[in-house]
C-alpha cells in the first residue's frame, strides 16, 4: 500500500500538485499516492481529519484553508509560525507538524531557477493577505535590502510589516511610482477576476524582474501591465509550485527531489 497524501483546498479540481508529486515520486523511487482532496468552505478540520483516519500521512493547503491548516497544526515550523499560516501539515504520531514551503519555493525559483539575486535588494511585494504574508518570512531570509509591502486596503499593509519591522515598510497604491524596484512580486488575488493591481513605470528599475505567484492564464494581467511599466524580466509562479512542492516532499519523506527536469516537463505540455 502506498503513503497516501493530498492538496487540500476549495477549489482544488485544477491544481496540478497531483501530476508533479506524481513525477518526484516516480524519480525518488517513493511509494506514495496523492490525491485531491475539495473540502467544505466550512469543514477543512473534519475533512483533514477524515484523511488522517483514513491512513493519510499528510496534505498540503490550498486556498483559502492556509490559515486554518496553521491553527490546527500542534507543532509548527519556525517559518509557519512567522508567517501565520501553513501549507504543509505531516501526520506524526504525536500530533500535527505544520510547515510553510511557500516562501522557500519562492524563493528558490527567483534565485536558482530564474538567476535572480534577492540579497541586498529592493523589493516589492504587492497584497498583504495570506498568500503575501506566507512568502515576508522567506525573502527576509534571503538578505533583501528593503521590503516594501503595497496593498489596495493600506491600513494591512501596514499591519503585516509591523509584524515583521525593519527592513519592511508598507504603502498604498497611491504611492507606488515614488521608488524603483528590482523585484516585483504579484500577491494579490487580483488575477483570478482579469484584474492588475496599478504599476507605474517609476517602480520598475532597469533590468527588474516582475513575478506572479500563480501560473497560466491567471498571471497574465499583471504581468502585462509589468511588461506596459517597462520590466523586461516577466515570470509566473509555475516555477514556485514545482518548489514549494519538492520541499513538501521534503518535509514528509526526508529526500528533497530534482526540480528541474519535472519544471521543464510542466513548461514543455502546457
Ligand atoms: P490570498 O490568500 O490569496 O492572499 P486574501 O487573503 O483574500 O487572499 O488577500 C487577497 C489580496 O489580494 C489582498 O491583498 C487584496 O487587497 P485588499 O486587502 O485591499 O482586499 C488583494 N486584491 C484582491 N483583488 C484585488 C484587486 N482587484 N486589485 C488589487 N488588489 C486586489
Amino acid at each position: 500500500m502506498p503513503d497516501r497524501y493530498a492538496v487540500v483546498g476549495n477549489p482544488v479540481a485544477h491544481s496540478r500538485s497531483p501530476a508533479i508529486h506524481a513525477a518526484f515520486a516516480r524519480q525518488t523511487g517513493e511509494d506514495i499516492e496523492y490525491t485531491r482532496l475539495l473540502a467544505p468552505l466550512d469543514g477543512f478540520a473534519r475533512t483533514v481529519a477524515e484523511f488522517r483516519d483514513a491512513g493519510g500521512k499528510g496534505v498540503n493547503v490550498t486556498l483559502p484553508f492556509k490559515g486554518e491548516a496553521f491553527r490546527l497544526a500542534t507543532t509548527l515550523a519556525a517559518r509557519a509560525r512567522l508567517a501565520e499560516a501553513a501549507n504543509t501539515l505531516r501526520f506524526d504520531p504525536d500530533g500535527v507538524y505544520g510547515d510553510n514551503t511557500d516562501g522557500p519555493g519562492l524563493v528558490r525559483d527567483v534565485t536558482v531557477n530564474l538567476g535572480v539575486a534577492l540579497a541586498g535588494r529592493r523589493v516589492l511585494l504587492i497584497g498583504a493577505g495570506g498568500a503575501a504574508s506566507g512568502v515576508v518570512p522567506a525573502l527576509l531570509g534571503a538578505g533583501v535590502a528593503r521590503l516594501v509591502i503595497a496593498n489596495r486596503t493600506e491600513d494591512r499593509a501596514a499591519a503585516l510589516a509591523r509584524r515583521h519591522g525593519a527592513p519592511v515598510a508598507a504603502c498604498g497604491f497611491d504611492a507606488l511610482g515614488d521608488e524603483p524596484f528590482d523585484v516585483l512580486i504579484n500577491a494579490t488575488s487580483a488575477g483570478l477576476s482579469g484584474a492588475a493591481p496599478p504599476l507605474p513605470a517609476g517602480a520598475v528599475a532597469p533590468g527588474a524582474l516582475a513575478y506572479d505567484m500563480v501560473y497560466g492564464p491567471l498571471a497574465e494581467p499583471f504581468l502585462a501591465a509589468a511588461r506596459r511599466a517597462g520590466a523586461t524580466r516577466l515570470a509566473d509562479g509555475l516555477g514556485m509550485l514545482v518548489e514549494q512542492a519538492a520541499e513538501s516532499f521534503l518535509v514528509w519523506r526526508g529526500i528533497r527531489p530534482d526540480t528541474a527536469p519535472v519544471l521543464a516537463g510542466l513548461r514543455a505540455a502546457r
